[in-house]
């Protein structure tokens, strides 16, 4: 009997992975861009979002912080974080950079506004609403 050598459902082989993702996800960044321990601030359409990171996870909340809705970077991209915890330049509010609740300051118990993620071939993809 011959051996079969049919192929099941594989992609081409010239066809990134994130040439994939379907039409309600965008593409953001690489996951390399932004800083293991650290956040990167992105413009996405008209949405300012920043990007917190630590080693594979990854996080994206809308650049605006619940207190008084300013961003939360000091100048733009410049972010005071360390030790997981991102704190608004405005006044100082300090959140958890991975999954945005506010630990202290004037929004306490509230929380950043996350942006749906997932990771393919360490491109970051955004899940559009
Ligand atoms: S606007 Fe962020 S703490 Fe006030």
């Amino acid at each position: 009997m011959a051996e079969s050598r049919v192929q099941h459902a594989a992609n081409p082989p010239w066809m990134h992975p994130t040439m994939l993702h379907p039409a309600h996800e965008r593409r953001l960044c690489r996951l390399d861009d932004v800083p293991d321990g650290g956040a990167l601030a992105l413009t996405d359409g008209a949405d300012d979002l920043l990007l917190t990171r630590r080693g594979d996870a990854i996080s994206a909340f809308r650049n605006v912080c619940p207190h008084a809705g300013q961003r939360l970077d000091w100048a733009p991209g410049k972010f005071l974080i360390r030790d997981g915890v991102l704190v608004c330049a405005a006044h100082g509010a300090s959140f958890a950079a991975l999954d945005g609740t506010c630990l202290g300051g004037p929004c306490r118990g509230d929380r950043l506004r996350a942006v749906a993620l997932r990771v393919v071939a360490g491109e970051v993809l955004r899940l559009l609403e």
